[in-house]
C-alpha cells in the first residue's frame, strides 16, 4: 500500500515540527496548519487520508473542526490530540467522527501505532469491497467466448491495451456485441483491478444530474446540494470509469469531460479547486461517433481524446462461425440455472439458429437460448423449443421456393403403392416432391407437414435443406 497522506493542525509549533519530520521521515507525505481554518483548506486542497486535530486550537476549536472535515468527507480519518485526563472531550470527538485519539503528550511509537492501525483498517475496507465485487461475480476474458479468427484477435488486442496503465479506450459496435463485458473485462485484466470499477449509463440521467453524478458538487453549490458528493471520477480513483452510450451526451458535459481526459483533473461543481484524478476511462457507444462529428453533436476533439484506441466489436452476423461455440455454452449456463441436463442441440436447431440474422447480437442469442432450456424437455435441444421469428424464417424459405411440378406421380391405388412410369424415376425426386406437395398441403405448416409424413421436425427439416427446398 502506497504511503498515506496526513495533515497535521496544530498550533504549537514543536508539536507541529517534530511530527511533521518524523512522519516524513517514515515516508508519508505531510501537511501541516496552525489553524482549523487553515487546515480546513488544505483539507480540500490535498485530500489527505489522516488528519490529527488538536484539540485547543486558535479561532476555531478543535471539536468543530472534526465536524467540518467530515461534513466535507465523511471517509476522512481523524486522530483526536488532547491534553492527558480529558476523556471527555476525546469522548466527544469519538461522537464528532474522529475515529482515533491520543494523549499529549505522546511518544513516537504511540502514532506510528495509530497509523499501522489505520493502514490496516484501509485495507481490510478495501478487500472488503473487492470481496463484494468478485461475489458478484467478476467478468474476465475467460468469460469472453469466440473462437473466430476475427474475434480471437480482438481479444488479443484488448488484452494488450488492458495492460498499459491509463490508456483511454472506446469501444464501439452494435448492440448486445458485448461492449460491456469487455470493459469489465479490460479492467479486471489490468493492474487498476483491485481498485473500483464504476459504471455509468451516460443516457439514463437528465444533463444535470448526469454531471453532478460524475463530477460531484460541493455542498451548497446548489439548492439541493446539502451535502458533499464526490463524483464518479473521484470515488473511482485508482479505478476504471466506464462511460456507457457516451453518444448521448450533451455539449457542457463534453467539454468538462474533455477537461478530465486532457488534465486528468476534476472540479466539483461549485467547487474552484482541481482534484487529481488516476484512472483510466472506457468509453461505449453503439452510435456513429463520426457521423454525430459531422453533424456537431459531438465534439471532434472529444472524440481524438476517446478514441486513443478504438475497438470495434463485430456483429454476430460477422461471425456466425461462434453461434454454435455460444448456443452451447449458454445452454450449459441456463443448465445450472435451471436445473436442466439439456447436453446436446438438435442440427435443425443449430442451422435455424446459423441462419438468422441476429439483430440484437449475442444478447439476442442468450436470451433465445434461455427460453429454449426453460421450455425444452427432452435432453437434445430441438428447433421446436425456438422462438417463432426463427423458426419461421425456415418456413418463409420454403414458401418462396418454386414448386417443381415437372414429375407427376401418379394417385396410388392404396395408401402404399406409387405407380413407377416405364423411364423409371429418381426416388430423391419423388421424396422432394413428396415433402413439397404435403409443405403444400398444410400451408407451409411445419408441424402439420412432419405429421402428415409420419418424420419428426428435425428431418423435416434436415430434408427441406437437403433438397433446398
Ligand atoms: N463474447 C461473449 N461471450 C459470452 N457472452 C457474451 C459475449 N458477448 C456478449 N455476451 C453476453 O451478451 C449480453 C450482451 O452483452 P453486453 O451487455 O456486453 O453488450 P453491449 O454491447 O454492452 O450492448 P448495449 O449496446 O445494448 O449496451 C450479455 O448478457 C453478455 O453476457
Ligand atoms: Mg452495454
Amino acid at each position: 500500500m502506497k504511503q498515506l497522506k496526513v495533515l497535521i493542525i496544530e498550533d504549537e509549533k514543536l508539536i507541529r515540527w517534530s511530527l511533521e519530520k518524523h512522519l516524513t521521515k517514515k515516508g508519508y507525505t505531510v501537511f501541516t496548519a496552525e489553524s482549523g481554518e487553515e487546515g480546513i483548506k488544505l483539507f480540500e486542497a490535498n485530500h489527505p487520508e489522516v488528519v490529527f486535530v488538536d484539540n485547543k486550537l486558535p479561532n476555531m476549536q478543535g471539536l468543530d473542526v472534526v465536524l467540518k472535515l467530515k461534513s466535507i468527507d465523511d471517509e476522512a480519518i481523524i486522530v483526536f490530540m488532547t491534553a492527558f485526563g480529558s476523556i471527555e472531550t476525546a469522548v466527544n470527538a469519538m461522537k464528532a467522527g474522529a475515529g482515533e485519539y491520543v494523549n499529549k503528550p505522546f511518544a513516537f511509537e504511540e502514532i506510528e501505532v495509530i497509523l499501522d492501525n489505520i493502514k490496516n483498517k484501509i485495507s481490510i475496507i478495501k478487500e472488503i469491497q473487492l470481496l463484494r465485487r468478485q461475489q458478484k461475480g467478476i467478468i474476465t476474458f475467460d468469460h469472453i467466448i469466440g473462437e473466430s479468427a476475427l474475434f480471437k484477435q480482438i481479444v488479443q488486442l484488448s488484452k494488450k491495451i488492458a495492460r498499459t496503465k491509463s490508456t483511454t479506450i472506446l469501444l464501439l459496435g452494435e448492440s448486445g456485441t458485448g461492449k460491456d463485458m469487455f470493459a469489465h473485462a479490460i479492467h479486471n485484466e489490468s493492474t487498476r483491478n483491485d481498485k473500483p470499477f464504476v459504471t455509468i449509463n451516460c443516457s439514463s440521467l437528465p444533463e444535470s444530474l448526469l454531471e453532478s453524478e460524475l463530477f460531484g458538487h460541493e455542498k451548497g453549490a446548489f439548492t439541493d446540494a446539502r451535502q458533499l458528493k464526490k463524483g464518479l471520477f473521484e470515488i473511482a480513483e485508482g479505478g476504471t470509469v466506464f462511460l456507457d452510450e457516451i453518444g448521448e451526451i450533451n455539449q457542457s458535459t463534453q467539454i468538462k469531460l474533455l477537461g478530465v481526459l486532457e488534465n486528468r483533473v476534476v472540479r466539483r461543481i461549485g467547487g474552484t479547486a482541481n482534484i487529481p484524478v488516476d484512472i483510466r476511462i472506457i468509453a461505449a457507444t453503439n452510435r456513429d461517433l463520426v457521423k454525430a462529428v459531422d453533424e456537431k453533436s459531438f465534439r471532434e476533439d472529444l472524440y481524438y481524446r476517446l478514441k486513443v484506441f478504438q475497438l470495434t466489436l463485430p456483429s454476430l452476423r460477422e461471425r456466425k462461425e461462434d453461434v454454435p461455440n455460444l448456443a452451447r455454452y449458454f445452454i450449459q449456463y441456463f443448465n445450472g440455472q435451471f436445473q436442466k441436463n439439456i447436453n446436446n442441440i438438435s442440427n435443425a436447431a443449430l442451422q435455424l439458429l446459423m441462419m438468422y440474422d441476429w439483430p440484437g447480437n449475442i444478447r439476442e442469442l442468450r436470451n433465445v437460448i434461455e427460453r429454449a432450456v426453460i421450455l425444452e424437455n427432452m435432453s437434445t435441444l430441438q428447433a421446436e423449443s425456438l422462438p417463432g421469428e426463427i423458426v419461421s424464417l425456415a418456413e418463409n424459405i420454403i414458401s418462396k421456393a418454386p414448386i417443381h411440378k415437372d414429375i407427376q406421380i401418379e394417385k396410388p391405388q392404396s395408401a402404399y403403392e406409387i405407380i413407377i412410369p416405364t423411364e423409371g424415376l429418381s426416388l430423391y425426386e419423388v421424396e422432394k416432391q413428396i415433402i413439397i406437395q404435403a409443405l403444400q398441403k398444410t400451408e407451409n405448416n411445419q408441424t402439420k407437414t412432419s405429421k402428415l409424413l409420419g418424420i419428426s421436425r428435425d428431418v423435416l427439416w434436415y430434408k427441406v435443406k437437403k433438397y433446398r427446398i
